[in-house]
This record gives structure tokens, sequence and C-alpha cells, in this order.
């Protein structure tokens, strides 16, 4: 069978380098630095003070060879990768994502026409709708939608959900703290010529032409984000608050920092809770 022999070895940062150039020179064909599993730094929060998250001092770095070679004492893992059309079993794994007669996500090679579809290049930016907690804010758009409304997606990611609610016509607006989830979010809705606008500011720093208020606000973040978010959340909804991406057991920061607010829905499945808060009008 042709591919590929993989050796994997976890390393001290500073010796990426050395360790990259012996691998090299041992007839590595392609080498790549990735985190050692559960050392991701967490995303630095516009709140967040202090010192910058210091890089893991560990690597994992992975080397690709023809053959196996004699590594001497470098001790790794081996593995083999055979040889397939990446791109094929990459997209197999995708599949439209079908919410109403009204809306259904899919990636531009799936066959799927008719007005509400909209499209979504999977690896861009998290969010094509294949994530449960993706699925439950696409649910809420379905009913919430208002036609001819603002609605506000925080934490927008590859747009999806802001584009979803302008398919259902409405006016869309989405923020997100990382910029290739923004350069992701336009280009999609440019792709879906869509009108939806993004831009990497806070909710506390949003463009001043933007709409004060919103129709609806969504955002799938976890619950720790949306609690230290909740005050914005609350100024600037004057609609419904669809919030996701909460741990089952995290749910009550949640019910507690949006609680001013009649609470709509409250559905757990498995580890993620969906929550829908009522407009400013209603009270617990
Ligand atoms: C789970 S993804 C959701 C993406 C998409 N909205 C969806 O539902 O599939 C969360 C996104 O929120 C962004 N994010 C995290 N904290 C944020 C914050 N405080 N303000 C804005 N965006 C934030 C992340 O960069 C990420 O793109």
């Amino acid at each position: 069978m042709r591919g590929w022999h993989v050796f994997e070895v976890e390393i001290a940062r500073r010796q990426v380098d050395d360790v990259s150039a012996r691998l090299r020179t041992l007839g590595a064909t392609g080498l790549q630095e990735d985190v050692v599993a559960g050392t991701k730094p967490v995303l630095r929060q516009p709140w967040d003070t202090g010192p910058v998250a210091r890089q893991p001092r560990r690597v994992l770095l992975r080397a690709w060879f023809d053959a196996q070679p004699d590594l001497g004492d470098l001790a790794g893992a081996w593995s083999f990768q055979p040889e397939e059309d990446w791109n094929e079993g990459w997209k197999q794994h995708f599949q439209p994502v079908y919410i109403s007669p009204r809306l259904t996500i899919a990636a531009p090679w799936h066959e799927v026409q008719g007005d509400g579809v909209v499209i979504i290049e999977p690896g861009n930016a998290f969010g094509t709708g294949d994530h449960q907690t993706t699925r439950s804010c696409l649910v809420a758009i379905e009913r919430l939608a208002v036609p001819g409304g603002t609605v506000l997606d925080v934490g927008c990611g590859s747009g999806i959900l802001a584009l979803a609610a302008a398919r259902l016509g409405m006016r869309a607006f989405g923020n997100d703290l990382d910029l290739d989830a923004v350069v992701a979010a336009r280009d999609a809705a440019e792709r879906n010529a869509l009108p939806a606008v993004f831009t990497e500011h806070g909710l506390d720093a949003l463009p001043g032409h933007w709409p004060a208020t919103y129709d609806l606000v969504v955002a799938n973040l976890y619950a720790e984000v949306l609690a230290a978010l909740s005050a914005d959340l609350l100024r600037l909804a004057d609609g419904p608050i669809a919030c996701a991406g909460i741990l089952a057991d995290r749910a009550q920061l949640v019910r507690d920092a949006l609680g001013e607010r009649a609470l709509l829905v409250d559905e757990t499945d498995g580890d993620w809770t969906h929550l829908v808060f009522g407009p400013r009008e209603s009270r617990r």
C-alpha cells in the first residue's frame, strides 16, 4: 500500500529547530509543529488583564517519511498513513444541514438548490452547521427571525448564523475576536450575496453606524464568555437572545447572568445546553 511513515515526538519548544534539522537530514519530506493535547492556550478575551498567556513549553513535532529511517536515540511513535484522496475523504464528512424548508446549510460542492440555501465553505472558521451548538442556534433563528429586522451574531465564526438570519430576510451584523473568522464570514456573505456585515470589534466597541439595538441576538459562546458579556447582550438585544455553546454543568451561570429576561427555551442535549431568553419587555 502506498503512503507515508509518520513519526511523532514530544519535545521542548527550544529543541524544535535542532530536531527538525535532524529529521530533515534523515529524509523527512514534511514536518509539522503541533500543540501537545490539552495545552492549547485559551483565547484571550478583551476583559483579560495581566500578562499574555505563554506559549506551551512542549510541542508535538510530526514528520513524514517515504520509508522508516533509523532515528537513533530519538524516541517517538510511528504510524502509517495510507495515501488517499484527501479532498474527497474530507468532503464526505460534511452533509447538508437541513433545518426547515426555508433553511439549509450546504458546502459549495453539495448539489442543493433553492432559495433557502446558505453555502458555507468548511475549514475557514468554526461553524459549518454540523455541530450541535450551531444547529440549535439555527433552529432558534428559524423560529425567531423577523423579516426586515436586525440580527446580531456574537462570535460569528464562519458567519453561518448571521447568514442564516439574512437568508430569512433579516439585516445581519456579526462580530468575532478572531480576524480570520471575520474575513471568512465576509467572504461567505459575498459568496451568498446576503446583506451581512462583520467586524472584529468587541460588543463594547461596535461600529458607530451599526444599530444600537437588535431584534434578535444569537451567541454560540462558552458559558463564562456569555456571562461576562451579559450586560452588553442585555443592552443590545431588544428582541430575544439565543445562546448555545454552554456546557450543561455551567448553564446556571448564564441563566443567572441573563436572568432579568424570561427564559423561553432551556434544553439540554448531552453535554450542551441551549437557552433562549425573551425580548426586553419580558420579565422573569
Ligand atoms: C463556537 S464558535 C461559534 C461560531 C458560529 N457562530 C457558530 O455558531 O457555529 C465561537 C466563536 O466566538 C469567537 N469568540 C470567542 N470569544 C468572543 C468574544 N468575547 N467576542 C466575540 N467573539 C468571540 C471565537 O473566535 C469563535 O469564532
